[in-house]
């Protein structure tokens, strides 16, 4: 750096010098070392604003300054555990594609993850252990497939184990656990905001069966998707009604579970924002519509893209150089 013009301040002694050359050397170790703790594409991509950011770390090193990059810990967490099987590799590609697209906002926590049954064929050895080390979206329950034989029940019932972490994870892990279908379409943020008023004890929440009826304490929730509060969970493991009355219809059976038990004393009927995808003719449901937490019955390409297409989600698309989607 360059010394003070000699004519330029009257006073300017060697030692205003030299200590003016020090806090320009310090400032100067400090950018160095920020520069070496941010990764270059960070840098690149943030630019001027990381840059100074790290700035003020480091010379503002308090208990704040620490805290300002660690976002606060998230006041509502969902689990959605997505039932399908070990095969489905492409249909795990898509839903990825339809989540890991999604954001919700960092008060709260929505973990998607794939559920099955013990793998069977030794290539999904390999490629289900890729897509764990790709994505760590994959839980692998202690049973072998089965419709109507207990995966609901195990899926429960294995969830506080699995997620029993240190005293210092969060109690519970989750607050919420959802059970969805492979073919439903969640909009997270809706949900979130649906769930959010709720409480967060003895909570049913889903789209009531039968169709016809809007009361959420006389049966059960269609299987499309459901959401329980984790007390639930913890209920289903250690009570003996589940685990006495696996066998049948899943769905319909977890509702069982509940009059027996006498479980759920907060439901939630989330009919008409959860509904089957619209086709002609079919009765209980109705056009898409912006007030919408799911979409069920997704069963092919052309659905998905019509529901995707209304819900405008590629609308956040960057416009770029490297490509042209008209
Ligand atoms: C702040 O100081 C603590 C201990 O004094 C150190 O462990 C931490 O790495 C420093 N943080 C930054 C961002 O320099
Ligand atoms: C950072 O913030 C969290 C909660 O927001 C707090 O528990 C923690 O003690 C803070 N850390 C420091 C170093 O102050
Ligand atoms: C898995 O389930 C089988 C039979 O259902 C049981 O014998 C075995 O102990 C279980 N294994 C684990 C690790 O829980
Ligand atoms: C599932 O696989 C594990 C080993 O990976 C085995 O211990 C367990 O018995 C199997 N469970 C069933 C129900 O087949
Ligand atoms: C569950 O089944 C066991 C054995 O069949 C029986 O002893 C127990 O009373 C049953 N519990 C309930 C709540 O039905
Ligand atoms: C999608 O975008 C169109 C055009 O911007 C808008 O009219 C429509 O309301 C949006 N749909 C939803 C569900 O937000």
């Amino acid at each position: 750096m360059k010394a003070p013009r000699p004519d330029s301040r009257q006073h300017s002694s060697p030692r205003l010098t030299f200590a003016v050359s020090s806090i320009f050397f310090l400032i100067f170790l400090c950018i160095i070392t920020s520069i070496n703790e941010l990764r270059f594409e960070g840098l690149v991509k943030l630019g001027w604003s990381a840059l100074s950011n790290n700035f003020y770390t480091c010379f503002t090193n308090t208990s704040i300054a620490n805290n300002i990059s660690t976002s606060p810990a998230p006041e509502l967490r969902i689990l959605l555990g997505i039932l399908t099987l070990p095969d489905q590799y492409q249909r795990r590609h898509f839903l990825r594609l339809i989540y890991g697209t999604q954001q919700v906002p960092l008060s709260a926590q929505v973990d998607v993850k794939f559920v099955f049954c013990n793998l069977t064929k030794e290539d999904q050895k390999v490629l289900v252990a890729l897509e764990i080390m790709r994505y760590n979206d994959i839980i692998i329950l202690n049973c072998t497939e089965n419709m109507n034989k207990g995966k609901t029940y195990t899926y429960f019932s294995s969830l506080p184990e699995i997620f029993s972490g240190t005293a210092d994870d969060p109690n519970p892990p989750y607050h919420y656990v959802m059970k969805a279908d492979d073919d439903i379409y969640i909009r997270l943020n809706s949900l979130v905001e649906s769930v959010k008023p709720l409480p967060r004890e003895d909570l049913y929440y889903g789209y009531v069966i039968p169709c016809s009826s809007m009361n959420p304490f006389v049966h059960y929730m269609s299987g499309m998707g459901y959401l329980i509060s984790w007390d639930i969970v913890e209920w289903i493991r250690t009570s003996d009604v589940p685990v006495n009355h696996t066998e049948g219809p899943e769905d319909r059976i977890f509702g069982d579970w509940m009059r027996y038990g006498q479980r759920g004393k907060n439901r939630y009927n989330a009919k008409w924002s959860m509904y089957n995808f619209p086709v002609p003719a079919t009765k209980c449901t109705h056009e898409l519509w912006p007030d919408t937490v799911a979409v069920h019955l997704l069963k092919n390409q052309e659905k998905w893209i019509q529901t995707l297409k209304y819900f405008n989600v590629t609308n956040n698309l960057k416009p770029s150089k490297l490509y042209h989607i008209p």
